[in-house]
């Protein structure tokens, strides 16, 4: 049996983990696995290599994906479809395993309608995915921001100012949340829980009064203009406040243990499903089991994002 991999997508710590847990475990099971570049745009280009127990050695602990990853909206269109299948097909693969985040399984489940074999696993920082309670390369992500977080306590200490955070996580508020929690932020504003400026700032107040050296609130992008808030909260809150958009470095760097540690079960889980004949499938870890479900469960986000996470900073922070 040969099948394929690819990664699409913005690239998460552990996408060479999952790439390798792939290459190996079909290895193990005798079966041929061929790497796409480039995501999809690869797939269209026909641009595949055979994938030997060598050409991923020492990509375990690497971030990024060395198979290079793309975001084509192009690849909405049928016809666009067809001619990946057909590039497929003619080098005789007969299964695709795509390794993103909600894009790139549209892409998985519109080809495995048209009768080409899919199964999606969760690589994404944005932990945005339904039916799996984590996606590879949210957690080193998570570290790089708590990371980054604690070194903003220090200055925002050190000059008495409230500190502004913006993570990624498009419309999911995961990352955060779990970074609020981690590092005992004042204030969480994420898509699910958006702001009451007047309360925060009535808040920051109070703080100030009490004499507290610093505040951080942590803030999902897309939610609203750091700057224009800090400029807010500086002119009515008694804080300076100063704001931090931490952008694509929590996109980076080596993948945490965890991160390799579900990229290893995952990528070797979603080989044996093929194994099986299982296909037009989702992987994903319930409770610390392996899952496999059908792509619109993967696609829905309404699943209460962290909620009880959250409801524990309000009492302890
Ligand atoms: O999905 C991962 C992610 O990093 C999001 O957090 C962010 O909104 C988006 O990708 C940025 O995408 P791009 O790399 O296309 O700018």
């Amino acid at each position: 049996m040969r099948i394929a991999v690819l990664t699409s997508g913005g690239d998460a710590p552990g996408m060479n983990s999952a790439i390798r847990a792939v290459v190996r475990a079909g290895l193990y099971y005798g079966i041929e696995v061929y790497g796409v570049y480039d995501g999809y745009r690869g797939l269209v280009a026909g641009n595949f290599e055979k994938m030997t127990r060598k050409s991923v050695s020492e990509i375990l602990s690497r971030g990024g994906t060395v198979l290079g990853t793309a975001r084509m909206t192009s690849f909405q269109q049928k016809e666009v479809r067809e001619i990946a299948i057909e590039n497929l097909r003619k080098e005789g693969i007969e299964a695709l395993i795509v390794i993103g985040g909600d894009g790139s399984y549209k892409g998985a489940l519109a080809l495995n309608e048209m009768g080409f074999p899919t199964i999606g696993v969760p690589g994404t920082i944005d932990n945005d995915l339904g039916g799996t309670d984590y996606t590879i390369g949210f957690h080193t992500a998570l570290a790089t921001i708590v990371d980054a977080v604690d070194k903003l306590r220090d200055t925002a200490s050190s000059h008495q100012r409230c500190s502004i955070v913006e993570t990624m996580g498009r419309h999911c508020g995961d990352l955060a949340i779990a970074a609020g929690l981690s590092c005992g932020a004042e204030f969480i504003i994420t898509p699910e829980h958006p702001m009451d400026k007047e309360k925060m700032i009535e808040n920051l107040k109070k703080h100030k009064l009490e004499g507290r050296r610093n505040a951080i609130i942590m803030i999902t992008e897309n939610t609203t203009n750091v700057y224009e808030l800090a400029q807010e909260i500086s002119e009515r809150s008694g804080f300076a406040c100063r704001a931090t958009v931490l952008g694509y470095v929590q996109r980076g760097g080596s993948p945490v243990a965890e991160d390799r540690i579900l990229a290893g079960r995952m990528g070797a889980y979603a080989v044996e499903l093929i194994k099986q004949g299982i296909s037009g499938v989702a992987v994903g870890v319930s409770h610390n089991d392996l899952v496999y479900m059908p792509y619109e469960k993967a696609l829905d986000r309404d699943r209460g994002s962290m909620q009880d996470l959250y409801e524990l900073i309000g009492k302890i922070s």
